[in-house]
């Protein structure tokens, strides 16, 4: 699908991942609408976009209230700008580490569970679900009718998580699962689906990790020996989005790294 003229939704669009993808779509002729909790972040790249390709709206993915406003508000853009959603990026993400036993023998609160959850699985699919009455409707785009295109973003955790890593890999693990089933309820409107699970990438999230994580991570590494790029991430999207072959699929993006179980 073309990215030129169309408007992209990305949440987590102020930071790392989802703000190296919105910079690859603007750069090729695409418009953004940023959607994050991070209202510091999504103004200041709206002022290195331009405000004319860029809108940041102020949404908690955990909350059906906030997503609906933020389509409402996406929407009536898209009816100013004339450029029709081309697709949604769902890269807000958190990771709140928690043994499911702690070293005193008590069991994990089941609220930090919900949280992961509620943002990284519930989240994504409600962006989802309340943008599709709209993109089901979308002009087709010539040869193949194609419509849009809907990017989640899993995890190697999905595949190995690590100790502490319950919550996080039960939620990427959820996104990878569900990408197949949702490839089939849409293909029917012209919709693909393409979930990317990264490891170790260099963003906001692994920024606050230490030295020592960041060292033996390293050491586990195949090749090559570093934290993957945003740039490198944003690339992936912009193939999925523009190669109509890619559907239904889980793309591992991690230089042949496997997360080790100890440190
Ligand atoms: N960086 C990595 O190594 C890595 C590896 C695998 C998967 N991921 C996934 O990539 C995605 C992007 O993460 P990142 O690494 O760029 O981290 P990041 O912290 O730099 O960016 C995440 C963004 O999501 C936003 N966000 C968090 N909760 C939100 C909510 N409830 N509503 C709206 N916005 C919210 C944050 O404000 C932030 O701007 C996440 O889903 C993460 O799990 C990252």
């Amino acid at each position: 699908m073309k990215i030129e003229g169309r408007t992209f939704v990305v949440s987590g669009g102020a930071s790392g991942l989802g703000r190296a993808t919105i910079r690859n779509l603007i750069e090729a002729g695409g418009y953004a609408s940023i959607l994050d909790m991070n209202e510091e972040g999504g103004q200041a790249l709206v002022k290195e976009i331009g405000s004319h390709r860029s809108k940041f709206f102020q949404v908690d993915v955990s909350d059906t209230e906030s997503i609906a406003q933020a389509v409402k508000d996406t929407l009536a853009w898209v009816k100013e700008t004339g450029k029709e959603i081309g697709g949604i990026v769902a890269a807000a993400g958190v990771s709140t580490p928690a043994k499911i036993i702690d070293r005193h023998g008590d069991p994990f609160d089941l609220k930090g569970f919900d949280f992961v959850m509620n943002i990284n699985v519930r989240g994504s699919i409600d962006l989802v679900r309340q943008f599709l009455p709209h993109m089901i409707k979308v002009e087709p785009e010539a040869p193949d009718g194609e419509r849009g295109v809907i990017i989640l973003v899993s995890s190697s955790a999905a595949f190995d998580g690590q100790p502490g890593q319950v919550s996080y890999s039960a939620s990427k693990g959820a996104l990878a699962s569900l990408t197949l089933p949702l490839t089939r309820d849409l293909a029917r409107y012209g919709i693909r689906v393409v979930t990317i699970a990264p490891s170790l990438f260099d963003s906001g999230m692994t920024a606050l990790m230490s030295d020592k994580v960041r060292a033996s991570l390293t050491r586990v590494m195949e090749f090559p020996l570093r934290p993957g790029k945003p740039e490198e991430f944003a690339r992936v999207v912009r193939e999925g989005v523009e190669n109509s072959m890619l559907n239904g699929t889980v793309i591992r993006l991690d230089g042949g790294m496997r997360m080790p179980s100890k440190m």
